[in-house]
């Protein structure tokens, strides 16, 4: 039973129950309701108390039941509050834990409340793009405080109820034993004359219109292109001009505003792709992952280093190993350097970087790897090496230990292959600088085991990456689309665009960093090299040639000073090069081409149905399991805007009939061939259906 009735000296205590996170989906609704109606009948109860079942109040909705038609049916979220409301008994919430968007606009519509210390309060809805639609906005300013209220909303981020104490949020704060507490305080108002509702207190503020006015500069300054924080400040805003009820009127009209909103949807898109991202299909949770107590990194180079410090900063130890002790003692110094900094800007103490340094054992011995459970290696990417290092591992590595490759180019399955034990094998593909990028590409190979798969994913968890499985391919599913992101880029400078103009383009459209700016960032190099082995491997493939005429020069990017862009020493802003401007002249006037003008819109369209047409083809061959995964990708690892969506939410956005029609249409412009659309892109556009819906 979701919801359980009890009666202690009079006082009738309902706890709901319904895990993970005690969400109000149909059953708790319509059981809370049902509870209240049978307590308010029942002579023998004076008063009514509510809690959570388990450790949390709520989170709030029920997510399952999140865009179907079954979040409103009766009795909903605004049912369960009237009824609380309408009580003729005295209603005390006892906030047991966490109580997150409805689970406290549930709480704040009874007629007294008690919280444990340490219980966090909070109405993040702003976060997926919308406002607290159950009230929230109108009891919330009432209960805390115009000021208070503005901050939490519009933050979306949760407060510990001891902050809260001496508001009207919260009647008592206790440290143990909240039901206990909310029962003893239930007997004591219980038949106690009028009762207490939020909504009938008066809004506070010292200078209510000066702040107000603060506010809404603020805000609209923070929102940047998201609607949602200043419709939140709207709506509370009402609850201190307008009556109760007029109040969650402006609230209602909010919501439904937003809740349309392309940017909220592709907010909730990113929010649901995220928590479908960590499951797999065919990996149930009958599988259980193996135990992970100790890690090993092969390689102490750009890669290796920042791999070691997710383990340590999750508080796992770590064993580095290098062949040349300098490599290694680089290495080491990097990753100390690093937590220094962190240290230096506050964000450490100074005895955590010592507990994270006291957890790497830094060594030039093989060997010393026999103990870990998950081997991550991340030497040079070439396939002699790797298959060198993994019969190494083979021979050493404890039976059941993990092995994985930091790889991103090349085939996970031919690594494997070089074990006795390609069931352990997997690629935990890393994005630069690891110990920043949230994102992991976990690539499944053909003989990945199931609870290989599923530690890896737990472990993902544990070190704070969002993990996203990908097949087999070459470049996986981010790299390999980018390549066609960066090769559209490479036609427009053919056709005349300059770096500046394509880069200014894409980050309007509100991408992190433009093509150009990202090269240098990255080096340049690194596309030569691989488009060096692509014109052996993929003739057919045709590229601009400007971006190996830029690396003929040198111009591999801020790391050599110079790349699309010109950059002065210890200064990062990227400075339009005449170099540049003159070598991109003269190609197009080799290929024969007439500099034509070419619209920001154009440019956007290139790049990122370039990115949705590769993407429908990962989607067919099964190298991504779902267009959402996609998505998360791009989201997490390459600043794709979060309000846009990511690719394919965005090529939906659009219309794929409408994406196809564009096709087709630069199909007849400069580099054309570029242009065959996907199959599977060209049968939902035909058929009206999206990659997402
Ligand atoms: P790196 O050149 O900075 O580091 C490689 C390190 O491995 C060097 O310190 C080298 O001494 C060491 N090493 C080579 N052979 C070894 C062996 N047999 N045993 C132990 N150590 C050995 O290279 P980076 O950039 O860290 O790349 C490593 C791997 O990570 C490559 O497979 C690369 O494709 C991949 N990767 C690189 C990314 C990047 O942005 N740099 C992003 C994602 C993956």
């Amino acid at each position: 039973m979701p919801v359980n009735q009890t009666l202690q000296d009079g006082i009738a205590v309902i706890i709901f129950d319904h895990p993970p996170v005690n969400g109000f989906g149909f059953a708790v609704r319509k059981g809370l309701v049902e509870a209240l109606e049978a307590a308010n009948a029942d002579p023998a109860v004076k008063a009514v108390v509510v809690s959570g079942g388990g450790k949390m109040f709520s989170g709030g909705a029920d997510i399952t039941e999140f865009n179907t038609p079954r979040a409103e049916q009766a009795p909903n979220l605004h049912d369960v509050i009237a009824a609380i409301e309408a009580s003729a008994k005295p209603v005390v919430m006892a906030i047991n834990g966490t109580a997150l968007g409805g689970g406290l606009e549930v709480a704040l519509a009874a007629h007294y409340r008690v919280a444990v210390r340490g219980a966090l309060l909070g109405l993040p809805e702003v976060k997926i793009g919308i406002l607290p639609g159950g009230g929230g906005t109108q009891r919330l300013p009432r209960a805390v405080g115009l000021e208070t209220a503005v901050n939490m909303i519009v933050s979306g981020e949760p407060v510990a109820a001891e902050h809260l104490a001496g508001t009207r949020l919260l009647d008592r704060v206790v440290d143990s034993d909240v039901v206990g507490a909310a029962v003893a305080l239930a007997a004591e108002v219980a038949g106690k004359g009028e009762l207490p509702l939020v909504r009938k207190l008066k809004v506070e503020h010292p200078n209510a219109e000066g702040f107000l006015d603060v506010a809404r500069n603020t805000v609209a300054a923070m929102a940047g292109p998201f609607p949602a924080p200043m419709k939140c400040l709207e709506a509370i805003e009402a609850s201190f001009r307008k009556p109760f009820d007029e109040g969650l009127a402006v609230e209602r009209a909010g919501f439904i505003a937003l809740v349309t909103s392309t940017e909220s949807k592709a907010l909730r898109h990113a929010f649901f792709g995220e928590r479908a991202a960590s499951k797999i299909a065919d990996v149930g949770s009958d599988v259980k992952p193996r135990e992970i107590a100790r890690v090993g990194v092969i390689g102490a180079g750009t890669m290796g280093g920042g791999i070691s410090m997710n383990f340590l900063n999750a508080g796992i130890p770590v064993t580095i190993v290098e062949t040349k002790q300098e490599a290694l003692d680089r290495g080491v110094a990097t990753i100390r350097t690093n937590y220094e900094n962190s240290a230096k800007k506050g964000k450490l103490k100074p005895e955590q970087v010592e507990q994270r340094m006291g957890l790497l054992t830094p060594t030039l011995e093989f060997d010393a790897l026999k103990d870990a459970d998950l081997v991550i290696e991340a030497v040079f990417e070439e396939l002699g090496v790797k298959e060198s290092v993994f019969k190494q591992l083979d021979a050493i590595a404890k039976p059941g230990a993990i092995l994985a490759s930091n790889t991103s180019t090349l085939d996970v399955d031919k690594i494997a292959a070089f074990t006795q034990r390609p069931q352990d094998v997997v690629g935990m593909h890393f994005f630069s600088p690891a110990n920043v990028m949230k994102l992991l590409e976990v690539v499944r190979g053909k003989k990945t085991a199931k609870d290989v798969l599923a530690t890896v994913m737990a472990i993902a968890k544990t070190i704070r990456k969002t993990a996203v499985v990908s097949g087999v391919c070459d470049g996986f599913i981010g790299n390999r689309m980018i390549e066609q992101y960066g090769r559209q880029g490479g036609f427009l400078l053919d056709e005349g665009a300059s770096p500046q103009q394509v880069d200014q383009a894409m980050e309007k459209f509100g991408f992190a960093m433009g093509p150009f700016r990202m090269g240098d960032l990255a080096g340049n190099d690194i596309g030569w090299a691989i488009r060096k082995r692509r014109y052996v491997e993929k003739p057919d493939m045709v590229y601009s040639k400007s971006a190996d005429l830029i690396c003929e020069v040198g111009r591999f990017g801020q790391k050599t000073g110079k790349g699309w862009y010109d950059y002065k020493p210890g200064d990062r802003t990227a400075y339009p090069s005449e170099e540049v401007a003159a070598i991109l002249e003269k190609n197009t006037r080799d290929l024969g081409l007439a500099k034509r003008a070419i619209s920001d819109e154009e440019i956007v369209q290139r790049l990122v149905f370039a990115l949705a047409n590769e993407g429908a083809r990962i989607l067919e061959e099964g190298i991504a399991a779902k267009a959402s995964d996609i998505d998360i990708v791009y989201l997490t690892g390459y600043g794709f805007p979060v309000w846009r969506g990511g690719p394919m939410f965005y090529a939906d956005t659009v219309g794929l009939y409408n994406v196809l029609a564009k096709m087709r249409e630069f199909a007849r412009g400069y580099q054309g061939q570029s242009w065959a659309p996907a199959p599977l892109l060209v049968e939902l556009a035909e058929a009206g259906q999206s990659f997402t819906g």
